[in-house]
């Protein structure tokens, strides 16, 4: 069992295989936190000191014990108006204007399985599998019953969480705040590990102890964002990617958010994650509900190598889905950077022979084939095919590029609206526009209230044209600005939270009918390149275009910082032409390919303008990603250097979980004159096992390769130079076959 309640002491203990995480039912029915930690039996109650701590109020029906105070006890779900004076999850206010709640235990259940949220991603699993238990809380005189969901995934070492809160009383309320969960960690010192960035450099990985002052990280921007990603890692001040203990927050959700994390003035460590509570304010008529969006939470004593393995692995098997999880992807050419919106059928069908010619699988049509579109300030919303620049329809497009042996795929914008098009012209109120006020602009281009159904039906139906005709065999569904003028033409629903989550839950059933209408489609997210990398988009789309940022170096540290919550095979990752346009930096084919390959792998260049010697280069990169591409998707991956600080080398490697084979990659990236010798140490090798470099027959052994490690190699001389060894163990030939690298994952995260 991985719930379980034990009454006489009020207990609440979850299990997974490594973790044990525990609540109890303190004084007057508040909901404590006692334990989140390495797996432990027993009763973890000791952690409570009950002591009357001066200007930290009690709850009415403790009486005269004042040492029961909701300011400093570790909560579940700490709630404003409740005496706790910390960052809270919780905070409504009354139709009156009132704010202020005090929520206590009710009742609690426990399910099989673990819950859909229906509009919403959600972690899954097959029903043996998962244990779910909800408690709830309530507040009759605020009007709110809480529902918290605690979902236990044992095998995978996770434990989601989120809240449905009830409006129980007869008169409107309006929630100012709904976290999806709160930590609360007494003891310890915790520091914070977020990802921050901006458009061409997404989720820089930034350390700080949490102090005694809130840390606040987050999106207003109605989608998750360049500037901060929903993912958090509180790791003890020793931890590192080797051993100590680290917990995740991951939040399943691509809209605004927020997470706080502070330490209080008596040594307890809380972190809230949810929604963005400042634009928050959504009105809740009696008897309706609202549901928060999920977090999934996992803990590891061993490292941020095992946390990233283990979140890797949740992904994998527990948030994304459809055929494309585990089957081979296609590697692909975009067009995007080589032609940008100048193209016309013959420039297309070019690019493609060419690309078929070297192996390349399919073809990607991006921005620029419908409406009046020649640049981006005219166009989106005209979902209709611009028959004379693609000589024909889309059918006979994909048609002509699908006779090449190549599959097809699409580009699409569907959130979007241009003022220069037909679409705003006969629906200007589906558009975010506040009456009255001039709208903000960004790429000169505004954003459709996807709040509204009927606007996502309509732009569903009007893409559905196009693609009924070319049937894609994938999608890249763009975003390309951040909401700014939130308003909705729609009757009775101004509160900005609810405009801005109703707008997050229109594009995932935007994309749940994608799917439903096209089973076998592979989707791409992409928002500006990495502006909505998160796990809610990933319920949807397999992969997710990580920046827009190409160049080879840059793309290591942004890579590098996305592979600390997400798997390799969620990275949309290509090879683009040099120099770079983002940066003006020239680096090796070799090196591009190989940044690349740690990711979904395509191209997105006129591969017509590389020389023979490169078109060949190129022929044997597909084929050799071919040969690696289990081992890379699902293998274990390792960062071997810290991408951010170290100028001089990164690496990074796949191992297979039971050790049998690696794939390791080296970039020198500054060379020095006369340089020393600087070495690599790999991880996830078996110490005793001998390790044959599959291109020089060299033989290593696992212990030297893991304590001393691999040169960087000093020759030839020049920047950006990459090499890509891969490590086959030695086998006895009696040694039984190995399976799939697919089943291997999945059996060795139970170790
Ligand atoms: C965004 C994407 C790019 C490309 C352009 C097209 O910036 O991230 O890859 O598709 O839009 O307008």
């Amino acid at each position: 069992m991985a719930v379980l309640f034990d009454p006489e002491r009020k207990l609440f203990t979850l299990h997974t295989r490594h973790t044990t995480y525990q609540m109890k039912l303190g004084p007057c029915g508040i909901l404590l936190h006692l334990y989140y930690g390495p797996r432990a039996e027993g009763d973890m109650s000791y952690v409570l000191s009950f002591r009357d701590r001066g200007f930290s109020g009690n709850p009415y029906d403790a009486g005269a014990d004042r040492t029961v105070s909701a300011d400093v006890l570790p909560q579940e779900y700490p709630c404003e108006g409740s005496g706790d004076y910390r960052p809270t999850a919780f905070a409504l206010r009354r139709a009156n204007g009132v704010s202020g709640c005090d929520l206590r235990y009710v009742s609690h259940e426990i399910h099989r399985g673990l819950p859909a949220l229906s509009g919403l991603p959600a972690v899954h699993c097959a029903e043996e599998e998962g244990e779910t238990l909800v408690i709830t809380l309530e507040d009759p005189s605020a009007g709110a019953t809480v529902h918290l969901s605690y979902g236990v995934l044992a095998e995978a070492d996770a434990i989601t969480r989120s809240a449905k809160i009830v409006n129980i009383s007869d008169a409107p309320i309006v929630l100012q705040n709904a976290a999806s969960c709160a930590l609360d960690l007494p003891g310890g010192a915790w520091d914070l590990i977020h990802f921050h960035g901006r458009h061409e450099g997404e989720r820089a990985p930034e350390r700080a102890p949490i102090r005694h002052a809130a840390q606040c990280i987050g999106s207003r921007r109605g989608m998750s964002s360049h500037q901060h990603n929903p993912f958090v890692i509180l790791a003890d001040e020793n931890a590192g990617e080797d051993g100590g203990l680290c917990a995740g927050a991951m939040l399943l959700y691509s809209g605004s958010f927020a997470c706080t994390a502070e330490q209080d003035p008596f040594g307890l460590t809380r972190l809230v994650l949810g929604v963005q509570s400042e634009q928050f304010d959504y009105e809740l008529q009696p008897f309706e509900s609202f549901q928060t969006p999920e977090a999934a939470l996992i803990l590891t004593s061993r490292g941020l190598a095992d946390l990233s393995h283990r979140f890797h692995s949740m992904i994998l098997h527990h948030v994304c889905r459809g055929p494309w999880v585990t089957r081979p992807r296609p590697v692909l050419i975009n067009n995007w950077e080589a032609t940008g919106m100048n193209f016309d059928k013959e420039c297309l069908l070019r690019i493609a022979r060419r690309a078929a010619e070297l192996g390349v699988e399919m073809m990607v049509l991006d921005d620029g084939w419908f409406g009046s579109r020649s640049d981006d300030n005219a166009g989106l919303g005209d979902w209709t095919v611009n028959e004379t620049k693609l000589g024909g329809t889309m059918g006979s497009l994909a048609g002509e590029i699908r006779s090449l042996g190549m599959k097809f795929g699409l580009w699409i914008e569907p959130e979007m609206v241009n003022e220069d098009s037909d679409l705003y012209r006969a629906h200007p109120d589906w558009a975010f526009v506040i009456p009255g006020k001039a709208p903000v602009r960004s790429r000169n281009q505004l954003v459709l209230d996807f709040s509204r159904s009927e606007v996502v039906d309509a732009v569903f139906a009007r893409l559905c044209t196009v693609l009924d005709d070319c049937r894609p065999d994938y999608i890249k569904m763009d975003m390309n600005r951040s909401l700014a003028d939130v308003y909705t033409a729609s009757a009775g629903m101004q509160s900005r939270g609810k405009v801005l989550d109703g707008y997050v839950r229109g594009v995932y059933r935007f994309l749940e009918m994608l799917l439903q209408r096209y089973p076998a489609l592979l989707l791409e997210g992409c928002a500006g390149g990495g502006g909505r990398f998160d796990a809610g988009m990933l319920y949807y789309c397999p992969q997710i275009w990580c920046s827009d940022n190409t160049d080879a170096v840059d793309r290591i540290r942004i890579q590098y910082g996305t592979s600390f919550g997400y798997p390799v095979s969620t990275m949309g990752a290509h090879v683009s032409a040099v120099p770079n346009y983002a940066t003006g930096r020239v680096t090796p084919l070799q090196t591009r390919a190989a940044v690349a390959m740690s990711g979904t792998f395509g191209y997105e260049l006129d591969l017509d303008l590389l020389t023979d010697g490169e078109k060949e280069q190129v022929r044997q990169q597909i084929r050799t990603f071919k040969k690696y591409e289990d081992l890379i998707r699902f293998g274990d991956y390792y960062r071997l250097t810290d991408a951010v600080q170290d100028h001089e080398a990164a690496a990074w490697m796949s191992a297979d979980p039971d050790g049998s084979e690696a794939l390791v990659t080296i970039v020198r990236l500054l060379a020095t004159g006369n340089s020393p010798a600087r070495f690599i140490r790999l991880k996830g090798l078996l110490p005793d096992a001998i390790y044959r470099d599959e291109a020089t027959g060299e033989t290593y052994s696992g212990s030297a390769l893991m304590h001393l490690g691999l040169p960087v190699p000093y020759a030839p001389k020049g920047d950006f130079l990459s090499v890509r060894i891969h490590l086959e163990r030695e086998q006895d030939p009696n040694e039984k076959k190995r399976r799939p690298i697919w089943q291997n994952i999945s059996l060795m995260r139970k170790k």
